[in-house]
């Protein structure tokens, strides 16, 4: 295994994509020329999306969704998003959703978009056998009350599709604590759940996301290893990290891959998956972050097989569909 086609060749799971962060940055272009929608300064002069930091990252991102406008538009970004995906052999990708961008948090609204995105993430099943689940997202820096409403739709909406409710923006914003509420709601309801933490905040950010929202998995928490305590806690108790090593060494979290704590926490026994985040912002591919994890760790196929099957055992999708994965997963072995 040496090359992006060797590494593009290896089925993958993906548990942690943001929608509109996966948006290439041309149909974002695309979209805002039809529209005669101005987005001011957010991409670069080659046309990547352009950003300084974290926080500015989160006004980019924003920025962008200004075209996201219409089922019809999520539909098309389903589409682009899952050819992307498809073609660095992700088989499975659950994708994090928010009502807030998709309808403003009205119910009916968010179910319109929702059916469009099914559509078209059945078609490219169909297509391309790339399956997609959803996982609601509420955004922390959008506060309490909005997340209420956002778990409302997640609960209404819940079922073999949507599977799981989250938490994504700002990790300073608020506490956990203060959206216990919206994860008690969507638990009820039969939602799984993931939070992000141990990405801006450190290890305590974990244990509240785990004490108060009472997860099963955290977006990132590769802060944990500032906590060997806290990282044997997340090994006895079998909680399982949706870590995204281009987002974190991209965002300036870690300066490389080989400074990244992944190898760190797999020794140490912390289940891992691997995802990308939001892929064309820090320039990468599920393809790509395999190759950097080998070349940086000697990660071989029997470890990506390994990560892969956790993934399976993580994901928030029915045991029918896991069932099919897992055929999937063996063809290849
Ligand atoms: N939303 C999109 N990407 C994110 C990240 N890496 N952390 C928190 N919120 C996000
Ligand atoms: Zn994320």
């Amino acid at each position: 295994m040496s090359d992006a086609a060797d590494f593009a060749a290896l089925p993958k799971l993906e548990l942690h994509l943001h929608h509109e962060g996966a948006a290439p940055p041309e149909f974002i272009r695309r979209l805002a020329g039809e529209k005669k929608v101005d987005l001011g300064g957010i991409f670069d002069e080659r046309g990547h999306y352009a950003y300084e930091d974290f926080w500015h990252f989160l006004k980019v991102y924003e920025a962008a969704t200004e075209v996201l406008k219409t089922p019809e538009d999520y539909a098309r970004l389903t589409t682009a998003v899952l050819e992307e995906s498809a073609a660095s052999g992700v088989i499975y990708t659950e994708t994090f959703l928010s009502p807030d961008f998709c309808g403003g948090r009205d119910l009916g609204a968010w179910k319109e978009y929702l059916h469009a995105i099914r559509e078209a993430a059945d078609k490219a099943e169909r297509d391309m056998g790339i399956v997609m689940r959803g996982v609601v997202t509420c955004i922390r820096h959008f506060g309490p009350d909005k997340a209420k409403e956002t778990a409302l739709c997640a609960a209404e909406t819940h079922g073999d599709w949507i599977t799981g409710f989250g938490i994504a923006g700002d990790e300073k914003a608020s506490n956990p604590k203060d959206f216990a509420w919206s994860f008690d709601m969507c638990r009820e309801a039969g939602l799984q759940l993931t939070a992000h933490a141990g990405e801006w905040g450190g290890p305590q950010s974990i244990k509240d996301a785990l004490d108060d929202l009472k997860v099963t998995r955290i977006g990132h928490g590769v802060r944990a290893i500032e906590d060997l305590e806290l990282v044997d806690r997340l090994a006895e108790e079998g909680i399982v990290l949706e870590v995204c090593p281009g987002s974190n060494v991209a965002l300036g979290l870690y300066p490389n891959t080989q400074c990244h704590p992944i190898e760190m926490l797999r020794e140490r026994g912390v289940k891992l998956t691997v995802s990308t985040d939001d892929p064309p912002f820090f320039h990468s591919t599920m393809a790509k972050e395999y190759e950097a994890l080998h070349r940086a760790f000697g990660w071989d196929e029997e470890i990506f097989g390994q990560i892969a099957q956790t993934a399976l055992d993580a994901a928030f999708c029915d045991a029918a569909t896991k069932e099919k994965l897992a055929k999937r997963l063996e063809i290849r072995a």
